[in-house]
């Protein structure tokens, strides 16, 4: 851990009215760490994604990135947000515009950069993520793999400091996946600070630094993959990533209940 960590999350809690969804969430992230966050449906993982970058506002605790209080009401929030890029699983790209157009209005936006830098910076990140040939194509004409890694091109456009991904391949098809964790990859090697929500087993285990497993709104387990995916210590994270790795065998066990994730896991782990 680097002495001042890029992303500090202190005491973090989250109510939607009266479910706590977020219970007291204590992690810090140090500069060019990658963090891969594991945990069943509904255990708060996109919540705290979304209160990392004030998506969701806090009920209770702070959230530091770079050494600025996002949680401190007098901070400039815009400012603070531009530092933080953020990945859904839904690429969220506008139909109507082509790929440079997608990844050049937000930096003329709200960096407020002219045309022509905006294009250029375009052009550098459209490159970065292998898809220059497609500067001018419509987003329905590209595969669900090329549409997240013009999605993540258009948020390293606007120069993060951190990114935040919230199960970036799971809407793709399996063989769509690799080119996606490939991007990835070299924005890890690159020294990315990275938060990522996955259920992608092989890539916590080769990427992450810290693999943080959640459950109940709670870090049950936080340590690095080898701890945590190979010698989970918690009975919950033994029975998750059991769930996880062969779903049809959690589902004879618990009937129902087995259902959420094993249909979202999707045998991809
Ligand atoms: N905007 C919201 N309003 C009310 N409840 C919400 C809202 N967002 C999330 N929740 C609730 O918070 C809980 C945690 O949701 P969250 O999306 O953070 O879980 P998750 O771990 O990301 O799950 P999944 O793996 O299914 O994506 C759920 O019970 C959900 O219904
Ligand atoms: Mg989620």
């Amino acid at each position: 851990m680097s002495p001042t960590p890029e992303i500090r999350i202190q005491d973090l809690h989250k109510s939607f009215g009266d479910n706590e969804v977020l219970r007291g969430i204590d992690l810090e992230i140090g500069q060019g760490e990658v963090v891969c966050v594991i945990g069943p449906s509904g255990s708060g993982k996109s919540t705290l994604l979304r209160c990392v970058n004030l998506l969701e506002e806090p009920t209770r605790g702070q959230v530091f990135v770079g050494g600025t209080e996002l949680t401190d009401p007098d901070v400039d929030i815009d400012a603070a947000r531009r530092r933080i890029g953020m990945v859904f699983q839904q690429f969220n790209l506008f139909p109507h515009l082509t790929v440079t157009e997608n990844l050049a209005l937000p930096q003329r936006r709200v960096l407020k950069r002219d045309k022509a830098q905006a294009a250029r910076i375009a052009a550098e990140n459209l490159r970065r993520v292998g898809l220059a040939e497609k500067a001018d194509a419509y987003p329905s004409s590209l595969s669900g793999g090329q549409q997240q890694r013009v999605a993540i091109a258009r948020a390293l456009a606007m120069g993060p400091e951190v990114m935040l991904f919230d199960e970036p391949t799971s809407a793709l098809d399996p063989e769509l996946v690799g080119d996606v964790l490939a991007v990835m990859r070299m924005l890890a090697h690159e020294g990315m600070t990275m938060m990522v929500v996955t259920h992608e087993m092989s890539f916590a285990r080769e990427v992450a630094d810290r693999v943080v497993f959640m459950d109940g709104g709670v870090v049950v387990e936080d340590g690095t993959p080898d701890q945590v995916i190979g010698a989970p210590r918690h009975e919950r994270t033994r029975h998750f990533l059991a769930r996880l790795l062969d779903p049809a065998m959690a589902e004879v066990e618990e009937g129902i209940s087995g259902q959420g994730i094993s249909d979202r896991a999707g045998g991809k782990a």
